[in-house]
């Protein structure tokens, strides 16, 4: 049975003492329930506090970036060592904002993934067409495209440890979500391209979230959908009660 996930994105918001408010309170609050999983991701100078708040809870944290190398010239960056060394489980790959304002490409996507799978972080590998694409019919194509890259590489007994989100650019904080039914449309052309590029029954462990302004009145239809196992959730994410309300509607 495929994982259902809800992660929180919280991008850049938050100050320690917002984030750790909010992140104590849902660590209070979310309950363990079987075949579910609580991500949040929190900024870089405060993801070594937030694993320590979230320490014995049911929530995981989870970057929002990493680079591949484990060490060396690189200013600004931080490895996925060490994001081991702190704690963190996950780590975000390849959203739309990081390819669209810090020129994250197909390439360097792939390279993270790697890189992650290599040091046994889950990686939250995103996917999604802006409105001109799919306006144009070119969606399918795009979004094979570029889960053929991410994985390009990936060993098949590494994939098991994947997580992919279909985020499309349209719908992410314009409060326009993309209908249950146009999201599961992408999240199974999504599963049956990691069937050609793997095997089917490989493709059907894994678990594909939606994200794009998912709340807590939509996601109940959203993860009623076959294909759909979960959501990647940005500002709904940043205060427990909404947060709350997408995890206890959450099929
Ligand atoms: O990664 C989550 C995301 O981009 C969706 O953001 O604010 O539309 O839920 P939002």
């Amino acid at each position: 049975m495929r994982k259902t996930i809800i992660a929180g994105n919280w991008k850049m918001n938050h100050t320690g003492e917002e984030g750790a408010a909010v992140l104590q309170s849902l660590a209070a609050r979310v309950t363990a329930k079987e075949g579910m999983e609580v991500v949040v991701a929190p900024v870089f100078p405060y993801l070594a506090s937030a694993v320590q708040i979230a320490a014995g809870s049911s929530v995981t944290i989870s970057a929002q970036n990493m680079h591949w190398k484990d060490t060396g010239a690189y200013t600004g960056e931080v490895s996925p060592a060490m994001l081991v060394d702190i704690g963190v489980t996950h780590v975000i790959i390849g959203h739309s904002e990081r390819r669209e304002y810090f020129n994250e490409t197909d390439e360097t996507v792939n390279l993270k993934v790697k890189a992650a799978l290599s040091h046994k972080l889950t990686p939250i590998v995103c996917c999604g067409e802006s409105l001109e694409q799919r306006e144009r019919g070119e969606m399918k194509v795009w979004i094979e495209g570029q889960i053929q890259q991410a994985f390009a590489d990936v060993a098949a007994e590494d994939m098991t440890q994947v997580v992919i989100a279909y985020e499309p650019i349209w719908a992410i904080g314009t409060g326009r979500t993309a209908t249950h039914e146009q999201a599961q449309e992408v999240c199974a052309i999504i599963r049956h391209k990691i069937g050609t590029l793997y095997d089917p029954s490989l493709a059907d462990g894994i678990s594909i979230l939606y994200g794009g302004s998912v709340k807590g009145g939509n996601i109940a239809a959203l993860t009623q959908c076959a294909d759909i196992d979960g959501a990647l959730v940005g500002g709904a994410s940043l205060q427990a009660d909404d947060f709350m309300d997408i995890i206890d509607h959450a099929v």
